[in-house]
């Protein structure tokens, strides 16, 4: 079933404190029954890395996608690490990312010893611009990373036949787009809608508290390859030897989840279509109520996907005669919190200071950086929240 099945209104009130004035930009949603699975984890002592939630966590996560395997975690970040390190990275090896993304995306590749190459972004999506790629590959490229923004995908059938065209690798950083739908081949005959998450050789997750699944901190590799998820397992868990227990071949990591967050995963991922049906909603809301102010540019759903809103992110346009911190200050002042969007990679003064993407412009990415930012977006905000939001908005634009 596809998700526009599901649409509808929030149904359960927020829970934010009265004494918190402000409306938090994120605040989750949980209920009765995540407490009752990690309940079962307190009673029965299983707390730590092994368990029965990891499996079934992993499994009905990668269901819910479409994948073969899932690897559980410890967070958005170590599951780009690992997906980079299951692919066996050799110095200087570069993969094509956006610019317009976290930092994480480039740390994976460079604490793999590869080179992070970047694109601009697409100025209604915000999404890497796909047009750009085939231009940035190199004899050293290996993988390309598409990275879906704010809860819309990518355009993903250019990327597929880039990689598969000059033999790529595909990290998939699936993050901020749980349940997002991409339709897949609308130049053929055999169009699908397929979710996000599906398409990456690895694809990657983060389960951080503002995100549609969250087990507080913590994050899944999936993949449809069995070599490569048994990689995976191994690098996760300090490359233990299956047989041989404290003996080691090659350099892992402890990037484990606990069976505590597994069990806060798999009571929400029971209850996905619910999830997405919410945040549809939400964004469709916000859309009705803001749509047509002049200079504020909002979140758009292609023809070719299904976005899940996971933060409503707004552009202001020059001649609204402010940029995002201005904006943002008006809304605090009326109580709404607001979060910057991304900084561009190739501004960041980390990289600059290791001699990355000196001299590089990206111009769309470098407005929205200054002009834009995300409203409160989390599944807890009630209607009456999403109508102060709007008024505050209007207030201030108009
Ligand atoms: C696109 C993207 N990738 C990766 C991450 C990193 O996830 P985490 O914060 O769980 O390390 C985030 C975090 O929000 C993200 O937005």
């Amino acid at each position: 079933m596809t998700i526009q099945a599901f649409e509808s209104p929030p149904s359960t009130g927020a829970r934010t404190p009265k004494s918190n004035p402000m409306i938090p930009v994120n605040e989750p949603l949980l209920n009765e029954q995540d407490m009752a699975y990690v309940a079962e984890c307190v009673r029965t002592g299983w707390v730590s890395s092994a368990g029965r939630f990891i499996d079934e966590f992993e499994r009905g996560w990668a269901a819910y996608c479409g994948r073969r395997y899932g690897i559980t975690v410890s967070n958005g970040t170590t599951a780009l690490q690992l997906a980079i390190s299951c692919l066996g990275f050799k110095p200087g090896d570069e993969v094509i990312m956006p610019t317009f993304t976290i930092i994480s995306c480039a740390l994976a590749v460079i604490y793999n010893g590869g080179v992070p190459v970047v694109v601009d972004c697409d100025p209604r999506t915000w999404c890497m611009d796909v047009t750009e790629i085939e231009r940035k590959i190199t004899p050293r490229t290996r993988a390309i990373m598409p990275v879906h923004i704010y809860g819309h995908p990518v355009d993903m059938d250019p990327v597929m036949d880039l990689a598969e065209k000059h033999g790529l690798a595909i990290i998939e950083d699936a993050a901020e787009v749980h349940g997002a739908e991409y339709l897949s081949g609308r130049n053929t005959n055999h169009s699908a809608w397929r979710r996000c998450g599906s398409f990456g050789t690895l694809s990657c997750f983060s389960f951080y508290a503002n995100k549609l699944i969250t087990t507080g901190e913590g994050g899944m590799v999936l993949t449809d390859d069995a070599i490569l998820a048994e990689k995976g397992r191994s690098l996760r868990n300090l490359c233990f030897q299956p047989n041989r227990r404290f003996y080691h071949e090659e350099l892992g990591f402890n990037f484990r989840l606990t069976n505590l967050q597994a069990a806060l995963g798999l009571a929400q991922v029971e209850r996905m279509d619910e999830i997405v049906s919410r945040k549809r909603w939400i964004g469709k809301e916000y859309t009705r109520r803001l749509k047509g102010i002049k200079g504020l540019q909002i979140p758009v759903e292609e023809s070719w996907a299904r976005n899940v809103y996971w933060m409503y992110g707004v552009v202001l346009s020059e001649e609204s005669g402010m940029d995002a911190p201005a904006f943002a200050l008006r809304l605090k002042q009326r109580g709404i919190e607001t979060r910057p969007f991304f900084l561009g990679l190739h501004e960041q003064p980390v990289f600059h200071q290791k001699g990355l993407f000196l001299g590089e412009r990206h111009p769309v990415a470098e407005h929205i950086a200054r002009q834009g930012l995300y409203l409160p977006s989390g599944l807890a905000l009630t209607p009456e929240q999403i109508s102060q939001v709007c008024q505050g908005v209007h207030e201030v634009l108009t």
